[in-house]
């Protein structure tokens, strides 16, 4: 099966990138199954159920999340209601919502997806290790097929739990950066990685906000509004291919792909 991963989904620029790329890419790729992290799809902060259900009818299966997702108030909506909505699972218990779940659809084998954050540079959660190590292990009683979204910061920590999960889960693919790092791989054991996915928005940005308020904090360390930017449109992520009678990631490929300009009529 073909797994599509789009990273972190910035404003209503990101939200249009999935609605127009995404059916191609589908046809083009055979895609399954596609998860997207939609952390930042509420005008650049959190996730609302209006923003959720655009990506929905975009195609996207699952919505997984990371640090942004308490920003905008509505997110109580998803956490208590919709199945296919995911926070980081390392949250303290008896938070709502879910941080895994199973995907059983159209004829697929099952998926299992989890979402973690991590706690290097970031706010202290529980440990993503022993989360992650516990939550693989009871939902390879069920199924082989497991996607992670590590939402972090440092790589160091990315790749470490990737490579302690090597073998147990078909891939892990890292967000919260925005920027999409160049270390795919198929580590020994058949897990499939990519450090960070990237952003699906506007690129023309820093991290798919406005560049000058940007330059401007950091010359003068005052606090600047930060608009979600405009410009060339990226939706950015990893498509991987699992084989589903081992779980075991085929292939992994880095996606970049651009929206075309819009075409000015003569
Ligand atoms: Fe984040
Ligand atoms: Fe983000």
């Amino acid at each position: 099966m073909k797994l599509l991963f789009i990273g972190d989904v910035v404003g209503q620029p990101g939200r249009r990138g999935v609605r127009e790329l995404l059916p191609a890419l589908r046809q083009r790729h055979g895609i399954d199954l596609v998860v997207a992290n939609g952390e930042n799809s509420a005008g650049g902060s959190g996730i609302t159920v209006k923003t959720a259900e655009e990506i929905f009818l975009a195609g996207v299966d699952i919505i997984t999340s990371g640090d942004h997702l308490w920003d905008q108030k509505e997110v109580m909506g998803l956490l208590e209601n919709e199945k296919r909505f995911l926070r980081p699972l390392n949250y303290p218990a008896g938070t709502p919502g879910q941080g895994s779940t199973i995907f059983r659809n159209r004829n697929l084998a099952a998926v299992a997806i989890i979402n973690l954050q991590g706690r290097t540079f970031m706010p202290p959660l529980e440990n993503p290790f022993h989360s992650a190590k516990a939550e693989v292990e009871r939902l390879r009683a069920v199924t082989k097929i497991i996607f992670i979204d590590f939402h972090a910061e440092a790589t160091s920590e990315k790749i470490a739990l990737a490579r302690m999960l090597d073998g147990s889960i078909s891939a892990l693919v890292g967000t919260h950066t925005h920027v999409q790092t160049a270390d795919e791989q198929i580590f020994p054991g058949g897990t499939a990685f990519l450090c960070d996915a990237g952003f699906t928005g506007p690129h023309e940005s820093v991290l798919g906000r406005e560049i000058d308020p940007i330059i401007k904090r950091f010359l003068t360390s005052q606090p600047q509004k930060f608009e979600v930017a405009a410009g060339t449109i990226l939706l950015q992520g990893a498509l991987i291919d699992i084989d589903d009678a081992t779980g075991k990631a085929r292939n992994i490929q880095r996606i970049s792909e651009a929206l075309p300009p819009p075409t000015t009529a003569p």
